[in-house]
């Protein structure tokens, strides 16, 4: 964030007519945080849950949070429809302070934010159709409305044939389907998903993650995530933040903090994406090469910083001699080349450090891990 942003965030709150005055991208937010702060009274005495989080989330996009357990995700998806109340700062949805809202005020405010959860919450007792039914009656809308908006939503979903069924009759991805269902009653503006797909199998996960991307490209919503699998993060996000302690510590496009990942705990968390080096090759390296017929293993990382794909044939003829593939390959993140190839070089006339350097040529980041005979 510029300092420029950075400046501009710590102005008392302004009235919506100035708002114009503010730097056009957090003038268009959808969400944002300024300064926020939450501390629990627990049992051990106060628990900080997160500080001084300032961030923007725009409208239309899919913005994913991630975190270890704890991180204080979950506290900061909650402030964005107030079930948790900040102990400092600021929530703005559309440039409005809900902090001040009344209860009426909340109430609205809830309807126009949708909630989806990892383990549903769907009433047991009724049935596909009472589930998603419910919040309409709630709010006093009349009978013909309901069952036109319950009928739209549950064919949405694809759960029309389910509707007479109870959540027991369900699996997994079909009652996450009917969650869905219930939070767009209102047509809201924002979908909150906490751990959505967490209770998931793989093949489930990707059919909601479809449905998700849908409704978000369809009904132009704002989606708010949070998972703890990376790749539910790679396959629908546009954004990422990644939390600690209650703080950012890294934020970006996601290719960009996939592809190159700068916080520790980032790193941590992707390294399940990464191919670690295979045990049969560490097993063989050493660190100086023990004869003169011994293969340079090189790494080369594809940040995505540069958006054509490796161009092989010529990286292989500027390394010269022969040119293996131990382990490797990119993948396409928002239209990024992002991976790694493993390389292993022999009968090059150039020595390691030159290997290195044209590399560099084509990929962002080039070591050399050892050497194999
Ligand atoms: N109601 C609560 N009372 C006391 N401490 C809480 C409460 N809710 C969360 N916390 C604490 O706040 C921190 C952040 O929790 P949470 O936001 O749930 O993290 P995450 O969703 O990233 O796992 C944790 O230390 C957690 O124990
Ligand atoms: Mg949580």
């Amino acid at each position: 964030m510029t300092a420029a942003i950075q400046r501009r965030l710590e102005i008392p709150e302004p009235q919506r007519a100035e708002q114009t005055e503010l730097h056009p991208e957090l003038n268009r937010a959808h969400v944002r945080f300024i300064n926020l702060g939450k501390t629990y009274n627990g049992q051990q005495g106060p628990v900080a849950a997160l500080h001084g989080i300032d961030l923007a989330i725009q409208r239309g996009e899919v913005f994913g949070i991630i975190g270890r357990s704890g991180a204080g995700k979950s506290s900061l998806i909650r402030t964005i429809n107030r079930l948790e109340q900040p102990s400092s700062g600021r929530v703005l949805i559309d440039q409005v302070d809900i902090g001040e809202f009344d209860e009426d005020r909340l109430v609205a405010l809830r309807r126009r934010i949708g909630m989806i959860f990892q383990h549903f919450n769907l009433m047991s007792a009724k049935t596909v159709w009472q589930n998603v039914e419910l919040p309409l009656k709630v709010a006093g809308v009349p009978k013909e409305k309901r069952e036109q908006k319950v009928r739209e939503l549950l064919e949405l979903v694809g759960l029309q044939a389910k509707h007479k069924a109870y959540p027991a009759q369900l699996s997994g991805g079909q009652k996450q389907r009917v969650g869905i269902a219930r939070a767009l009653v209102h047509d809201p503006q924002i979908l909150l998903c906490d751990e959505a797909t967490s209770a998931l199998d793989p093949e489930t996960t990707q059919s909601i993650l479809g449905l998700l991307r849908e409704i978000n490209q369809r009904l132009g919503l704002t989606i708010v995530l949070i998972t703890h699998e990376m790749a539910v993060i790679r396959e629908i996000c546009d954004r990422v933040v990644v939390l600690e302690h209650g703080r950012i510590v890294e934020q970006g496009p996601v290719w960009e903090v996939f592809g190159n990942p700068q916080h520790e705990v980032s790193k941590t968390l992707l390294a399940p994406l990464q191919h670690a080096l295979p045990k049969e090759l560490q097993s063989r390296l050493q660190p100086q090469p023990k004869s003169s017929d011994a293969a340079v293993v090189l790494r080369l990382q594809f940040t995505g910083s540069q958006r054509d794909e490796p161009d092989l044939a010529a990286l292989f003829s500027a390394l010269g001699g022969r040119v293996r593939l131990l382990q490797g390959g990119v993948e396409r993140i928002q239209g990024h080349a992002l991976g790694q190839l493993l390389l292993a070089v022999t009968g090059s006339s150039l020595d390691a450090e030159e290997l290195c350097q044209r590399a560099a040529h084509w990929a962002q980041q080039v070591e050399v891990l050892g050497y194999v005979v």
